[in-house]
């Protein structure tokens, strides 16, 4: 984890742009997660209210921070956007993600779903198309790291915008229980 942070400070000074910067973290914590055990156990503790989100590393210049979420199975973030670009990786198990996008009422419908499992990596870059839901929907627990492009230690979650559980979808968790 610590070759990762210098990892991530050399890219984020090597280029400004956000959609850069998600892809080339991407890249690293790809490498990351095939280390296996990059995380320290209490970075592993879910909670029973909710999914549970670990705040591993805030850069001190607050140009990006790493945070660790762990999700038991079915629980769920609710419908939201972010403040920031965002790159995650599930370090085990497996999470399903719903995206949307919204119509000229600004109500979201579901886009497209994906899944990803275990040394899986996405990135996403508000404002395009960062309406999302993730969802642990295994047999057992979900854990992934995740790597923002804010101060998440100040702001507590890179959640900008939840919205409105669209029709005949699963009421949401809200937001995580934090240790951050
Ligand atoms: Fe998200």
């Amino acid at each position: 984890m610590r070759e990762f942070i210098l990892d991530v400070e050399l890219l984020v000074e090597a280029d400004p742009r956000p959609g850069v910067r998600a892809a080339d973290v991407a890249e690293a914590l790809r490498d990351l997660l095939h280390d296996g055990d990059v995380l320290r156990p209490e970075h592993r503790e879910p909670a029973q209210d909710g999914y549970r989100q670990h705040v591993v590393h805030v850069d001190p210049l607050s140009r990006f921070s790493i945070v660790s979420l762990v999700w038991l199975p079915g629980q769920q973030t609710p419908v939201h956007d972010h403040v920031c670009w965002c790159v995650v990786g599930v370090l085990q198990g497996r999470e399903e993600e719903i995206c949307y996008e919204l119509d000229e009422a600004g109500v979201p419908r579901q886009r497209s779903t994906s899944h990803n499992t275990a040394g899986e990596v996405c990135w996403l870059v508000p404002p395009n198309r960062d309406v999302h839901r993730v969802r642990n929907n295994g047999d057992g627990l979900a854990v992934s790291i995740h790597v923002y492009g804010a101060d998440i230690g100040k702001l507590g979650t890179s959640i900008n915008r939840v919205y409105a559980d669209p029709v005949g979808e699963h009421a949401h968790s809200g937001f995580p229980t934090s240790d951050g």
